[in-house]
């Protein structure tokens, strides 16, 4: 299985290609987890990228579309993937394109998890993440078990840089300019399946779970 993820940030695209990777056994592949682990290990990549992620822009396609074409290409990725956060940019996505038809592989389905602005904003506010293996709390809808502290790992939780508010509402502009356009993209393809996404995590779970299954 093939998916790419797309929705606004905080739509829940993470949440959910998580969950799925470990219900398919495929990796999910997070651009911006990618990045951010650049950003940690202090490397010229993540030097660029910073400057771009601090202020809510999306960083240069060049530099994701590489970090894609590479990954996608691992051992790991041979019986399926799901990609969380990329393509979003349509030459992007035509990068993508170019790249499955060399490797002679198709995509099966994009999952577009809907959510409105308001939703997100909050959602947002409340997210924590792990400032060590980067796991995904919030401190209303999905607490750690220790205060701040996280499940995994044991080490602190932090609030993500781009997550302030500010920040949020220049993400979801440029959501709205140059990502938005994938939808009608892949609508074009018959591949694109929208869910509706505000409701719980389980609920939204199990409405792309069964979108999944009857379309396959
Ligand atoms: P990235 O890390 O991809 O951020 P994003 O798309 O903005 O997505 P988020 O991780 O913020 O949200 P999500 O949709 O995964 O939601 P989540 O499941 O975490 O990218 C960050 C930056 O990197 C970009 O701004 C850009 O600069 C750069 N970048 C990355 N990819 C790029 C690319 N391809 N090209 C160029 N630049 C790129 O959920 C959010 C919160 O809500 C969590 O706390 C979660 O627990 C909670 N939640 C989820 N679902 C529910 C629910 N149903 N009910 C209640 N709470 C929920």
């Amino acid at each position: 299985m093939r998916l790419i993820m797309l929705g606004a940030p905080g739509a829940g695209k993470g949440t959910h290609a998580l969950l799925l990777s470990k219900e398919y056994n495929i990796p999910q592949i997070s651009t911006g987890d990618i990045l951010r682990s650049h950003i940690k290990n202090e490397t010229d990549l993540g030097k660029k990228a910073k400057k771009y992620m601090d202020k809510g822009l999306l960083v240069p396609d060049e530099l994701v579309v590489e970090i894609v074409k590479k990954r996608i290409q691992e051992e790991d990725c041979k019986e399926g993937f799901i990609l969380d956060g990329f393509p979003r940019t349509i030459p992007q996505a035509e990068a993508l394109d170019k790249a499955l038809e060399e490797l002679a592989i198709a995509l099966d389905k994009v999952v577009n998890i809907d959510v409105p602005d308001e939703v997100i904003i909050k959602r947002m506010a409340g997210r924590r993440v792990c400032s060590n293996c980067g796991a995904s709390y919030h401190i209303e809808n999905k607490k750690p078990l220790k205060e701040n502290i996280c499940d995994e790992c044991g080490s602190e939780l932090k609030q993500r840089e781009d997550d302030k508010e500010e920040t949020v509402r220049k993400r979801l502009q440029v959501y709205e300019e140059q990502t938005k356009p994938l939808i009608e993209y892949y609508e074009k393809r018959g591949i694109l399946l929208t869910i509706e996404g505000d409701g719980s995590v389980e609920e939204i779970g199990n409405k792309i779970k069964s979108a999944l299954e009857v379309s396959k």
